[in-house]
């Protein structure tokens, strides 16, 4: 069980502090596994990037321990490149499969993403808000942070109504996303993403950020008014919304 150090409410967001990443990706799992349990047909809204990969090597545990299974679990996630082929090591769905899907049961039809070579964004956009709903919505939806608060891929100026769309990914963004290509230049312009307004249309949200480098974005994420250009400020309006921070993340709301 992960260990809690700090815990209170800022606006209706449940705040909890642990002690590193690994206790952070515990504690998230602890709560997807439960909820799992308790709905094994859950609708998921999962992310990518370095965040939740210490929470998906917990709930790969707790299925290899035979804990949970994935095998009604659908999933839907916030986020991709655009233009970009499923077998890129860059995508998004690659980075999945690797970090998570090839580790569990969970079915191939049960996985979603948005079409990502689509000739039409647009049609891929609105088919990828069609089966969500059809779903009957995200039940429980992971997702990090980014340094502007960004949630998936809604870059400031972004409204809170949005919806899924392709959107013009920033100069920060394609910098910091460098990381895990060769050079920028090879860093996709675009994306498409799940709108705000779907985003927070879930059920229930576990935000999660660990490291000193996001803990500006979350102090402008719980104080900042929510408006355009501090997209992560708008889940201060969600009814059941729940930040797991390490303690670097946390350290100027402290
Ligand atoms: P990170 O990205 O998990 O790689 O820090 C989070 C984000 O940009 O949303």
């Amino acid at each position: 069980m992960g260990i809690i150090l700090h815990q209170f409410k800022l606006h209706n967001i449940a705040i909890e502090v642990v002690d590193s990443k690994q206790e952070m990706g515990i504690r998230a799992a602890e709560i997807i596994a439960n909820k799992i349990i308790k709905k094994p047909n859950i609708v998921l809204g999962l992310s990518t990037g370095s965040t939740p990969v210490p929470v998906y090597s917990e709930l790969i545990s707790y299925y290899s321990d035979g804990v949970i299974s994935f095998k009604d679990v659908k999933t839907f996630n916030l986020d991709e490149y655009y233009p970009i082929d499923p077998s890129n090591s860059q995508s998004y769905q690659y980075t999945m499969r690797r970090d998570l899907f090839s580790h569990i049961d969970i079915p191939i039809e049960n996985i979603h993403f948005p079409d990502c070579l689509s000739h039409s964004p647009v049609e891929a956009s609105l088919n990828y808000e069609v089966l969500i709903e059809k779903s009957g919505g995200i039940d429980l939806l992971l997702g990090g942070i980014g340094h502007n608060t960004h949630i998936a891929f809604n870059e400031p100026p972004a409204q809170s109504d949005s919806r899924t769309r392709l959107i013009e990914l920033s100069d920060e963004t394609r910098r910091i996303n460098s990381r895990f290509f060769e050079t920028i230049e090879k860093v996709p312009k675009y994306a498409i993403t799940m709108g705000l307004g779907t985003i927070l249309d879930a059920k229930e949200i576990i935000l999660c950020a660990f490291g000193a480098a996001k803990s500006e974005a979350i102090y402008q994420a719980l104080f900042e008014k929510p408006n355009p250009n501090v997209p992560g400020a708008y889940l201060q309006n969600h009814q059941n919304c729940r930040f797991i921070l390490d303690q670097a993340a946390a350290s100027k709301i402290l």
